[in-house]
């Protein structure tokens, strides 16, 4: 998967994908991640990326033309399956997004800053647009860094074992299980029974029950459909 990240500050996207797993997706050659600056972009005078918005009201706004050029600059290079906007008002980012987006080949994120971008790049080029939660965060790029983690540990081959984000929160509508590693005995607080039986039923009738608790007493919300 190749994803294109435009910005207004690159800086803030280097450390990451720069450690951990998404490194090691990058060298695997799994995941291409390209972030382009976008002033350096524009025509205009001063590398100026965005204007007073009309009508009035304090913030600025990003201009069309840079985005444009951005956007149909990368076009002419390769077909987009989406072409991300990170905003607040966006549909809420989900594992359920991040599972569909893990299957996709090329994808743009464009990051907001300022008041935001000019509508007619949402109108006529954003095809899907995405907020990380309900708080405004002074871009877009803390947001896309999350996307991108989010979907770049789900691409096959990204994760050494091959199972193991099927057992993520979230993954079935089930928050996960409590874990446990040694010792199994530490300070007196012993780690259960069923996990050291060495059965493998007792140990997944017991982290399904586990899993289904947790999720009831704090995320009820997903259990309701
Ligand atoms: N840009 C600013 N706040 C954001 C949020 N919560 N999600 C996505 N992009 C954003």
């Amino acid at each position: 998967m190749r994803i294109d990240i435009i910005t207004v500050v690159p800086h803030l996207l280097e450390s990451p994908f720069a450690h951990s797993i998404m490194k090691r997706a990058q060298q695997k050659g799994l995941l291409e991640i390209q972030v382009h600056n976008l002033r350096d972009y524009t025509p205009y005078a001063h590398a100026q990326v965005d204007d007073y918005q009309f009508g009035g009201g304090a913030g600025m706004v990003m201009m069309p033309e840079p985005l444009v050029r951005a956007i149909e600059s990368l076009q002419s290079e390769r077909s987009y399956d989406d072409i991300i906007f990170m905003t607040p008002d966006g549909q809420r980012f989900e594992q359920k997004t991040a599972n569909r987006l893990s299957m996709k080949e090329n994808l743009m994120i464009l990051c907001g800053h300022y008041k935001g971008i000019d509508e007619r790049i949402r109108e006529h080029f954003v095809t899907l647009e995405l907020s990380i939660g309900d708080y405004v965060l002074s871009g877009g790029e803390l947001a896309a860094a999350v996307v991108v983690d989010a979907v770049g540990r789900l691409i096959p081959g990204v994760l050494g074992d091959e199972t193991s984000a099927l057992f993520d929160s979230f993954q079935d509508d089930l928050l996960a299980p409590p874990v446990y590693t040694r010792p199994a005995d530490f300070r007196g607080w012993k780690v259960p029974q069923e996990l050291l039986s060495g059965d493998p039923k007792i140990i997944d009738a017991w982290r399904y029950e586990k899993a289904l608790e947790r999720t009831q007493q704090r995320r009820p919300d997903l259990l309701e459909d």
